[in-house]
């Protein structure tokens, strides 16, 4: 399919909510997780949803596998879900930086619930349904607030911890964004 051009903050189509996918066995549908998949491939991301690509439909992607150059970050099954639907498991939350590929250059400190269980279907139309923890659950929540029309800066409690990427981390940041 095809590399799309991503929508960056300032966009209002970035704020708005996306719409459930009526049918999730269209052909339509493959088209555009193909196209999402792609462009996420090109950009190196850990996830992507839908309204990134300009499509206000609930469908998000993610996925990161192991990688030798950053041994500490956690590997993340290549998944595909459609109508996501997120439900914290407990109260415990934790903070942690986070990018994402409609704020490029920029990384904030993000607080997300620890555990969650998440479900929704594949473009096979399985059920999928999941816990997850750590990065694994923060992806997810990035990747769904994201159908909500709420991007991470807008979750950032002290905007001190938002800056810069070659500012704040001049090493260098381990993390792909979402
Ligand atoms: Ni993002």
């Amino acid at each position: 399919m095809a590399v799309k051009a991503i929508r960056r903050m300032g966009d209002p189509l970035l704020w708005a909510r996306a719409q459930e996918v009526a049918d999730v066995c269209a052909s339509a549908l493959e088209d555009l997780v193909a196209d999402m998949k792609d462009t996420m491939a090109a950009l190196h991301g850990a996830g992507l949803a839908a309204p990134q690509i300009g499509v206000p439909l609930r469908v998000v992607i993610f996925g990161v596998s192991a990688n030798p150059r950053y041994p500490e970050a956690s590997p993340v099954p290549e998944t595909v879900l459609v109508n996501p639907v997120i439900q914290p498991l407990g109260d415990e939350q934790e903070e942690a930086w986070e990018g994402c590929l409609s704020v490029p250059g920029m990384r904030g400190l993000v607080p997300r619930y620890r555990r969650v269980r998440y479900r929704g279907f594949g473009i096979d139309g399985a059920t999928v349904d999941r816990e997850a923890e750590g990065f694994h659950a923060r992806v997810v929540q990035h990747e769904c607030d994201h159908l909500d029309g709420i991007l991470y800066p807008a979750r950032i409690r002290d905007l001190k911890f938002f800056g810069y990427e070659s500012v704040l981390f001049p090493e260098g940041f381990g993390d792909q964004d979402a």
